[in-house]
This record gives structure tokens, C-alpha cells and sequence, in this order.
């Protein structure tokens, strides 16, 4: 089967535009693919077709829709070596890390094919003596799905499938920069027999366009967007006048605490987990790690092993663990944020500057001591392969630097007195907390922020609560 597809997916249908843009692989800059340019009236077109299509899918049973996804979820497994590949190619992360995201994004259809079955409602207690009470549970409507290039594939899923799952049809807009695992998705999808206008990916350069059409077109129920808080304020604007649904999974700015009572060996691997995987260009990525004084210049020496240890290149090559930024202001933006530490009195212990010829995009992953409250380290979303380490104190103290962020999407912390566990888990004011360890992303919990990270919960049992709306209907006359 071939999966390298570079036609948008509308209304079952492989569509051209007027014309082309290249999508070209951030190791080395070589072209992938070019692929079709999509305007706003063919975004509107395939919306139309998405809200026709609703008219039959929603009328699928449970069942009917759970056997549909399944059998997209195994096309993804059966295919999954060559998803990886072309999400390495078009983003840079390594191999290994690229077939992680294949499977983590696949456990999202399966999970929610199973979910599917369980979209259940209430009996509720009448308030009268001849009045009964029913809820139930019914699709929006025509969802569409803004995704981000950091996860080409995984970030799709995640919100198609439980839109899918509880009835409603989807248009997606990719990102410019990572088109190709988002179509490849569109081929399985097509294999696994979803309706035409069930599912459509429109793929365009004019990405504020496209925005503009999902927001304000009045068929479009839902709109859920991963992405920058930025972008994610201008969408909550752009949807007022349709009183849309929305949910956001915006930015984030991960503190990541390590007591004096932790297992440092663990605190250190859980740190470079979260701070390095794909390059620190996830929003739950460390951005700040918080280490108390009484550990602090161990933990700094056993964390710069292992970020020296850490091999950076071509993802496609076997033993990289740190793959190429995924474009050129990416880098300037963490030149931008390690210059302002370094002039404002932060020690850089190692890395520091780009990897390679003038051009690359692989940026050393870098380390810098005695960071403080006024760096851009401390108030910016870095999104890249930089950790600034604070020293703290006490406790009261770092729980009051964790929380000194507009955002509230991931924290983590180590260490082992349980009741302090529970107190700063309480305290952090986050959407989700990694306890002793740096990895949270799994199908099964909610994910999610507050503050300016956002709202919405995808994945786990409360993944399909956004693409429901619950009816209740008062039967009277029950004498
Ligand atoms: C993201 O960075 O938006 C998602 C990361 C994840 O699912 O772990």
C-alpha cells in the first residue's frame, strides 16, 4: 500500500488544489513531498460534506462504529514501521521515538472503539410524582481538528478518534510542516471503510484562512485545537460568533521539582526523559528544573553526564536520541532564550549553540546552572533541547515558583516523605502531575491543563465528553 499521499482527503475523495507546497525533512533540508495547497472554499467544501455525512454516521450503532475503528487501529499496527518513517522524515524526531508515537496514537482508536459501547446516560429521580427523568448522550455534530506538527500523527488520533467514537464527523487541518502523516492516516481510514466525509484532512499553506473558515463556518459544532496559547486565544475569539464548543491544549511551562529526599538516579532519568524526548518540543516537556540546595550539585553533576551522553543527529540513523528542530526559528528562538540567561548571570554547563553547517537545525542539547526568576528560562515556553536548573530551598518557596506561570498544563516532581508528596501535588497548580516520574502521556489518564494551557480532557474514560452533548428529557403525565 502506499502511504505517501499528497493529495488532501475530502468527502472520500483525493483532491488537488490550484497548487503546490514542499514538505521538506528538517535533518537536511531534502525534499519529501509536495503536496496540494488547499484554499478556504474547498476547507468549506469539505465541511459540508463532513455535516452530510453526519446525517449517516450518527446513526451507526456502537458496534457498528467500534468495528470500523478497530480495523483502522490494526491498519496503523500492520503499517506502523512505515508511519515512523515518514514521520521522521517530514519532523526529524528518532526512529524509535517516531514508532512510539505510531503506537501511542493507534491506542487512541482502540481505546475509544471500546469506549464507544459505553456512551451511556442517567435515570434520574423525577421531581414530581408523575414525572420521570432520562439523560442522554448525543455527537455534536461536525468537529474540526487544528493538530500541531510535534506529534503528526498521535495528535490526530487522539481527538478523532473519541469525535468518531461518539458519532460526529471530522475535518482536520494539519500542519504546513508535517502534512504526510496526517494523509497516510487518511489512506487506512479509507482502507477501513469509514463513509465518505466521515473523516477529512485538509491540508493548505493558509493555515489563518483555514482557521478562519473552521471557526466561523455555523456547521462546524465543535473545534478542538492543539497548539500555541497564542493561536489557541485567536480561535476562542474567532469561534464567539458561532457559540462554538472548543477545547485547547495549549502551551505549558513544565516545572519539574527535585527534593532533597529523592533517588537522584531516577529524578536524573526522569528528567531527561521529559526535557529531551523529540528534541523538547512537546508541551509537557520540563522547562524548568527546581533542585534543592541539600542535592543540588550532585544531581547537576550526574544530569550533565547524561545530557553529554545524549548522541544528536539524523533521526533515521540507529542510536540518535536527539533529532534535528523542526525549523529555522525554532532555533533562533532558543538562541534568543539562551543568550538572555547566559547575559543575566546564568553558567551554561554544556551545549549552548547549533550543531553542524550554519543551516542545521540541530541545536546541542544544553544545560545552564544557576538559573533565576527574571530569565526567559523561567517565564517562556522554551521548546527545545534547553533545561535551566534553579536552586531552591524550602518547600513553600519552590511550590511559589511552579506556580508563577500563566500556565498550568504538566509538573513533575521526585522525592519520598508522603505526606509532602500529597501536600505539593495539591499545591501545584497543573492539569497533571508526574509523581517520581517524567513520563504522563498514556491513553488511559485525561489529558489536559487549566489556566492559559487550556481546557478539554482527551484520552481516558472523559476523552468523549467533548464530543457529546447530553439531552435530558422530562416525561410527565406518569400518573
Ligand atoms: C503535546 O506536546 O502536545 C502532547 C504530548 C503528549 O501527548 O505527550
Amino acid at each position: 500500500m502506499n502511504l505517501l499521499k499528497t493529495k488532501s482527503y475530502i468527502n472520500g475523495q483525493w483532491v488537488s488544489g490550484k497548487s503546490r507546497f514542499a514538505v521538506t525533512n528538517p535533518y537536511d533540508h531534502s525534499l519529501v513531498a509536495e503536496v496540494e495547497d488547499m484554499s478556504r472554499e474547498q476547507c468549506r467544501t469539505a465541511i459540508q460534506a463532513a455535516h452530510d455525512a453526519f446525517k449517516i454516521w450518527k446513526k451507526y450503532s456502537a458496534a457498528e462504529k467500534a468495528t470500523i475503528l478497530k480495523k483502522w487501529y490494526d491498519l496503523q499496527m500492520e503499517h506502523a514501521e512505515t508511519l515512523a518513517q515518514l514521520l521522521t522524515l517530514e519532523q526529524g524526531k528518532p526512529l524509535t521515538e517516531a514508532l512510539g508515537e505510531i503506537k501511542y496514537g493507534a491506542s487512541f482508536v482502540e481505546w475509544f472503539a471500546e469506549e464507544a459501547r459505553r456512551v451511556y446516560g442517567d435515570t434520574i429521580p423525577g421531581h414530581k410524582r408523575n414525572i420521570r427523568i432520562t439523560t442522554i448522550k448525543q455527537p455534536v455534530g461536525v468537529v474540526a481538528a487544528i493538530t500541531p506538527w510535534n506529534f503528526p500523527s498521535a495528535m490526530i488520533t487522539r481527538k478523532v478518534a473519541p469525535a468518531l467514537a461518539a458519532g460526529c464527523t471530522v475535518v482536520i487541518k494539519p500542519p504546513e510542516l508535517t502534512p504526510l502523516s496526517a494523509l497516510a492516516l487518511a489512506e487506512l481510514a479509507d482502507q477501513a471503510g469509514f463513509p465518505p466525509g466521515v473523516i477529512n484532512i485538509v491540508v493548505s499553506s493558509q493555515a489563518s484562512e483555514i482557521g478562519k473558515e473552521m471557526c466561523a463556518n455555523p456547521l462546524v459544532r465543535k473545534l478542538s485545537f492543539t497548539g500555541s496559547t497564542r493561536v489557541g486565544k485567536i480561535l476562542m475569539k474567532q469561534s464567539v460568533d458561532t457559540v462554538k464548543k472548543v477545547s485547547m491544549e495549549l502551551g505549558g511551562n513544565a516545572p519539574f521539582i527535585v527534593f532533597d529526599d529523592a533517588d537522584i538516579d531516577a529524578a536524573v532519568q526522569g528528567a531527561i526523559a521529559s526535557k529531551y524526548r523529540n528534541a523538547g518540543q512537546t508541551c509537557v516537556c520540563t522547562n524548568r528544573l527546581f533542585v534543592q540546595a541539600g542535592i543540588h550539585d550532585a544531581f547537576l553533576a550526574k544530569y550533565t553526564q547524561a545530557v553529554k551522553d545524549l548522541a544528536i543527529g539524523n533521526g533515521m540513523e540507529e542510536g540518535i536520541n536527539i533529532g534535528p528542530m523542526i525549523e529555522e526559528k525554532a532555533v533562533v528562538s532558543v538562541e534568543k532564550v539562551v543568550k538572555d540567561a547566559l547575559d543575566k548571570g546564568g553558567k551554561l554547563v554544556t551545549g549552548g549553540q547549533r550543531v553542524g553547517e550554519e543551516d542545521s537545525l540541530l541545536f546541542a542539547p544544553t544545560i545552564i546552572a544557576d538559573a533565576q526568576r527574571g530569565m526567559q528560562v523561567f517565564s517562556n515556553e522554551i521548546f527545545g533541547p534547553i533545561t535551566p536548573i534553579f536552586k531552591f530551598k524550602t518547600e513553600e518557596e519552590v511550590i511559589e515558583l511552579a506556580n508563577d506561570t500563566p500556565y498550568g498544563l504538566a509538573a513533575y516532581f521526585y522525592g519520598k516523605d508522603y505526606a509532602k508528596i500529597w501536600r505539593v501535588a495539591e499545591a501545584l497548580e497543573y492539569g497533571m502531575v508526574g509523581i517520581n516520574t517524567g513520563m504522563i502521556s498514556t491513553t488511559v489518564a485525561p489529558f489536559g491543563g487549566i489556566k492559559e494551557s487550556g481546557f478539554g480532557r482527551e484520552g481516558s474514560k472523559y476523552g468523549m465528553d467533548d464530543y457529546l452533548e447530553i439531552k435530558y428529557m422530562c416525561w410527565g403525565g406518569v400518573e
